[in-house]
C-alpha cells in the first residue's frame, strides 16, 4: 500500500496527474492539484486499484510535485524529503 500527496508550492498546474490518475487528484480554483482521498494529507492508503494510476502520475509530473510513500505524510509533502 502506498500514501501520496501534492506538495502544491512547486506544482505548476500542468493537469497531467488527474489525466493520469482522476480518482485521487482534482485541482483548486488556480489548478493546483490535490489528494481527493484525504484532502491532500497524506494519511489515507491510495485504493489498490488506484495504486498503478497514482505510480503513472507521480512519473509523469513534470515538477516531481506527486510524492509517494509507504508510510503517512501526516500532512507534509516533505517529510521524506
Ligand atoms: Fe501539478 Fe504535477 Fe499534477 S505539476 S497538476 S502535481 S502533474
Amino acid at each position: 500500500s502506498i500514501f501520496t500527496i501534492v506538495h502544491q508550492e512547486t506544482c505548476i498546474a500542468c493537469g497531467a496527474c488527474g489525466a493520469a490518475a482522476p480518482e485521487v487528484f482534482d485541482y483548486d480554483d488556480e489548478g493546483i492539484s490535490y489528494v481527493i482521498i484525504d484532502d491532500n494529507k497524506g494519511t489515507k492508503c491510495v485504493p489498490n486499484q488506484y495504486v498503478d494510476d497514482v505510480l503513472d502520475a507521480y512519473e509523469g509530473c513534470p515538477t516531481d510535485s506527486i510524492k509517494i510513500s509507504k508510510k503517512t505524510f501526516d500532512g507534509n509533502p516533505l517529510k521524506y524529503g
